[in-house]
């Protein structure tokens, strides 16, 4: 039987992307078979149709054979399709509850989807510290994602795990998956959600356990930092406000953080206004109430996801943006 599968994993996997978590082969298997049976009846049925054009050409001078019923083919041809069918829906069910079972006491990362990144959390000898489109993994062990978005639906796709689950505002949804490989997985954004949603890729770097100690001992001792600047700098690149605002002057989705600090603007409702502490706290908790005239209103709401330090330290950090 596996010597069965692999054979169709020759012919048909090809089209596949490379397998990095366990259980994947289970997934391939019945991707393959239906593969299988879709280019067996489609090859069987068009090759008879050529055959039958061909063999009674009005040329040939030979009519078939006159066949005005059969209870014999007509229960064949329903019952092996309908066998097939109903074998595939029940295979396919089993496929995936176990490939989506969820484990509670796998390693636990935070997960959050926004516009447009994805920021991971997590929590080493009671230090917190995030990465942005990079998730650290250990190999051979089973990861528990713990997802949540901040604005709009999202999905989390890892193609080399044969993985996809909605990240939804409001919401945990959960997945788990065991890296076999090491190195990098390809993680992409599977939900419309607006301007930059190509662009919200992740990856997924599996490294050997001991790297992986080696991590989490050396992100969580970084994230005590004292420097306000270099506080914000770090979360101005964790929160993924470089999706929307640069840093050398372009235009994104936002305005640009070059030459933020003081400069004179008009909002959308005609009121002149010059940067300062107060306008960037309010534009990180209510992005909404003075937009930049010209710019989108698709910024939202930090509220409850900075404190108010941690504001104060993005402010900092923006001034030094010259
Ligand atoms: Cu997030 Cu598409």
């Amino acid at each position: 039987m596996n010597s069965f599968f692999e054979i169709l994993h020759k012919l048909f996997g090809f089209t596949l992307p490379e397998r990095a978590a366990e259980g994947v082969q289970y997934v391939d298997n019945l991707y393959n078979f239906i593969m299988f049976v879709s280019v067996v009846g489609f090859v069987g049925m068009v090759g008879v149709m050529i055959y039958f054009v061909i063999r009674y050409h009005h040329t040939q001078n030979d009519k078939s054979a006159y066949i005005p019923g059969s209870h014999v083919l007509e229960t064949i041809w329903t019952a092996i399709p309908a066998a097939l069918y109903i074998g595939i829906a029940i295979w396919g069910l089993v496929v995936y509850f176990d490939h989506t079972r969820v484990s509670k006491d796998a390693y636990k990362v935070n997960v959050i989807g926004k516009q447009w990144a994805w920021e991971f959390q997590y929590e080493h000898n009671g230090q917190k510290f995030s990465t942005l489109d990079v998730l650290y993994v250990p190999v051979d062990t089973e990861i528990l994602l713990d997802m949540t978005s901040t604005d709009v639906v999202h999905s989390f796709f890892i193609p080399s795990a044969r993985l996809k689950k909605d990240v939804v505002p409001g919401m945990r949804t959960l997945l788990t998956f065991k890296p076999t490989k090491l190195g990098d997985m390809q993680v992409f954004c599977a939900e419309f959600c607006g301007t930059s949603h190509s662009r919200m890729l992740a990856t997924i770097k599996v490294l050997s356990k001991k790297k992986f100690e080696a991590f989490l001992e050396r992100e969580s001792k970084n994230a005590n930092v004292s420097d306000p600047v270099e506080l914000g700098a770090r979360l101005v690149q964790r929160k993924g406000c470089f999706a929307c605002h640069s840093a050398d002057g372009s235009r994104i989705v936002g305005p640009t953080f070059k030459g933020l600090w003081g400069r004179e603007t008009t909002t959308e409702a005609g009121e002149k206004i010059t940067v300062d502490a107060d306008y960037i706290r309010e534009s990180i908790i209510a992005p909404q109430a003075k937009v930049v005239k010209g710019y989108p209103n698709s910024m939202n709401s930090f509220a409850g996801q900075l404190s108010e330090e941690e504001i104060d330290s993005i402010i900092e950090f923006l001034k030094t943006i010259k």
